[in-house]
């Protein structure tokens, strides 16, 4: 099927609500070309959503938590906003794109619905987790308590200014299988001292996939006037985060993982409560326009190109539908775990509750070589996952989201099949 017959208008339907708001009122919907019907259409409707990204049809590439391919609308935009600068780099035409950036902060503040003068817009969750590491005053005596199975960027980042400035870092074990909500809650509570600052978590781990209770973690935080800072780098795009009910201190994401917009560009999200408790880690001119962008934003010459096509994506999602989204990618993982459960040998370290997870699943394959087993997929299967070495849960992982399909997970089990009959 051509592009063509897709062109089809609707209007997003399921952010009215959300639109109503008074601070998110100004962020119109979008026209966007998707067949008619939504998700309710089933199939026809997610087939036409594919079609609006580049990737071949032939080629499953699903590997979301490591990156996402960015759709049509947000490559298109990405040119177009390029080509705009390098034809007219005069002061007017940037002029224009600093109040292209402030449209994409309201965009992410209604997104994560929070205030955009609580939003800021940084290179990806690796500087936003390192903005908060590196802008709060810790010293001597304090402790930070953080999930040990936190990404470098939310645990090495901790560690090697813990050494710097003298402060302490505590951790609260991962367990596998995922020993549930309440587990984490009352671990956290348990580790939390009087000394303790702050807690951080991943909202989502990229290891295997568990999924953590932010709400209520950020609760007891609050209730025992600790800080808290949860990594969105897998939550933010695939599940329909509220920030508002989270109520976290801190929470970052990138772009280019689950909401598929372009590469180097990301959100720190800082609550209001916190504001005057960080500090800058860069001086220099052009800071963002509102709230807490004009004290922690001023990153110097910022590629404006790259944040209209984030705004872009996020309006893309809200075109699609956010619960929508959501709960196609769960049902894909779902679908997953079902089936790797019954091929006999393999281990999958990622629990099918959905309390518990969400659509990034790990798993040993048996006694099969997982680097082998991963290039086979890629060369022989136009399959594309990642795999995890080490002696930590080591295997193969698989993060499918809404542009996939269940023929494709279909595909991938059968191959997994295939080699766990005749070896790759
Ligand atoms: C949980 C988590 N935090 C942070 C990051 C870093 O993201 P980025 O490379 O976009 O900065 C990742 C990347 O995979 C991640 O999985």
């Amino acid at each position: 099927m051509s592009r063509r017959d897709f062109t089809r208008l609707f209007l997003a339907g399921g952010s009215a609500a959300l639109m109503a708001h008074p601070a998110w009122a100004q962020i119109a919907p979008r026209a966007s070309a998707l067949p008619a019907g939504g998700p309710a259409a089933g199939e026809a409707f997610w087939k036409g959503v594919r079609a609006q990204f580049v990737m071949p049809p032939d080629l499953a590439v699903m590997n979301a938590a490591n990156l996402c391919p960015a759709s049509l609308p947000v490559v298109e935009a990405l040119v177009r906003e390029t080509k705009s600068v390098d034809q007219d780099p005069s002061q007017q035409n940037r002029a224009r794109l600093s109040g292209a950036r402030e449209d994409t902060r309201k965009r992410l503040a209604a997104f994560l619905r929070v205030t955009p003068e609580e939003i800021l817009i940084t290179r990806n969750t690796s500087e936003s987790n390192n903005l908060v590491s590196n802008g709060l005053d810790l010293k001597a005596g304090d402790d930070v308590l953080l999930f040990a199975d936190n990404h470098p960027s939310n645990h090495q980042a901790w560690t090697e200014k813990a050494r710097r400035f003298g402060f302490t870092v505590n951790f609260v074990e991962q367990k596998n299988p995922h020993p549930g909500p309440e587990y984490y809650v009352e671990a956290f509570g348990r580790a939390m001292t009087p000394r303790t600052k702050l807690i951080s978590f991943t909202h989502l781990t990229s290891s295997v996939g568990d999924l953590f209770p932010a709400k209520e973690l950020c609760r007891m935080a609050r209730e025992r006037n600790v800080l808290s800072m949860v990594d969105g780098a897998q939550s933010f795009g695939l599940l329909d985060v509220n920030l508002t009910d989270m109520a976290p201190d801190f929470y970052s994401g990138s772009a280019h993982k689950w909401p598929c917009g372009a590469r180097e560009c990301g959100v720190l999200y800082v609550n209001a409560r916190a504001h005057d408790r960080i500090w800058p880690s860069s001086y220099s001119a052009y800071p963002g326009a509102v709230g807490l962008s004009r004290k922690m934003e001023a990153f110097g010459q910022r590629d404006e190109a790259t944040m209209i096509a984030f705004a872009e994506a996020l309006a893309f999602q809200d075109a699609v539908g956010r619960t929508d989204i959501e709960k196609r990618s769960r049902a894909l993982a779902q679908q997953l775990i079902a089936g790797l459960r019954r091929i006999e040998g393999f281990t999958v370290w990622t629990s099918p509750a959905p309390e518990r997870a969400a659509a990034v699943v790990s798993f040993q394959p048996g006694n099969l070589d997982s680097r082998r087993l991963l290039a086979a997929l890629y060369e022989k299967d136009k399959i594309g996952v990642t795999s995890r070495g080490g002696t930590d849960r080591p295997g193969l992982r698989v993060s499918p989201h809404f542009y996939n399909t269940p023929e494709e997970i279909d595909r991938l089990l059968a191959a997994l099949t295939r080699y766990r009959q005749r070896g790759v």
